[in-house]
């Protein structure tokens, strides 16, 4: 790990390496899938920056993209409630719809975000994240195309956060407890979303990472 970051990190969970054949996966798979048929792409801010431009960039396939803005604020991860900052601009009736997220961890924003846009009538709706935290998941959801299965670590990199912060790391690392629980509930004025679980249980010792499974949709 560059040096830079040893304080702050206390390990790298997913290297560039990784990240990039991962991504050319899943767009391998996406492409089969979506073959022939012109697509829309939704993807949520902020946190998919990275991976969306590393994805749709290896997509020889029509498509239009655009964006929504959700957030979780409030009183943390169990009871945060989802507050809209950008809506959806294209129409998507009729149309194939990728959803993009970068992690899907209680899965109350991608359900939530999944029931908006099929209320809009697509064709085809098929859901792509990053990484899967199934351990702390709450609502009934999984998405169909995964990058990386992750154990319940707090991870920051690669487009995720932790109040703001980390998302230019070129990769997925394991951020130290000590820096969130350091951490004011109103750090840097984002909202004061606590990282998603502060307890000890999130910085296991480390378990194998393995990848997920990319579904044929
Ligand atoms: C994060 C992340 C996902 C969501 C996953 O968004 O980007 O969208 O939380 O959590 P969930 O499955 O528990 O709903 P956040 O609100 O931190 O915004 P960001 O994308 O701007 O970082």
């Amino acid at each position: 790990m560059p040096p830079r970051w040893r304080k702050d990190l206390e390990r790298i969970l997913i290297t560039e390496r990784q990240l990039a054949r991962r991504v050319r996966a899943l767009s391998r798979a996406i492409e089969r899938d979506f073959a022939g048929r012109e697509m829309v792409v939704v993807s949520l801010l902020n946190g998919t920056v990275m991976f969306l431009a590393d994805l749709i960039r290896r997509l020889s396939l029509p498509l239009r993209l655009d964006f929504i803005g959700v957030s979780s604020y409030g009183a943390g991860a169990a009871s945060g409630e989802l507050v809209f900052t950008k809506e959806l601009r294209l129409s998507v009736r009729g149309r194939d719809v990728l959803l993009v997220d970068d992690i899907l961890d209680t899965g109350k924003t991608l359900a939530r975000v999944r029931a908006k846009l099929q209320a809009l009538g697509p064709r085809r709706l098929r859901t792509c994240v990053l990484l899967n935290k199934g351990a702390r998941r709450v609502e009934k959801i999984e998405a169909d195309y995964v990058g990386f299965e992750i154990p319940d670590f707090f991870v920051v990199g690669y487009g995720l956060d932790f109040a703001e912060r980390y998302r230019n790391l070129p990769f997925v690392g394991v951020l130290r407890p000590q820096v969130y629980h350091r951490a004011g509930p109103d750090l840097d004025g984002v909202g004061g979303k606590p990282p998603a679980g502060l307890a000890e249980s999130q910085c296991p010792s480390p378990r194998r990472l393995r990848p997920g499974p990319v579904s044929s949709a």
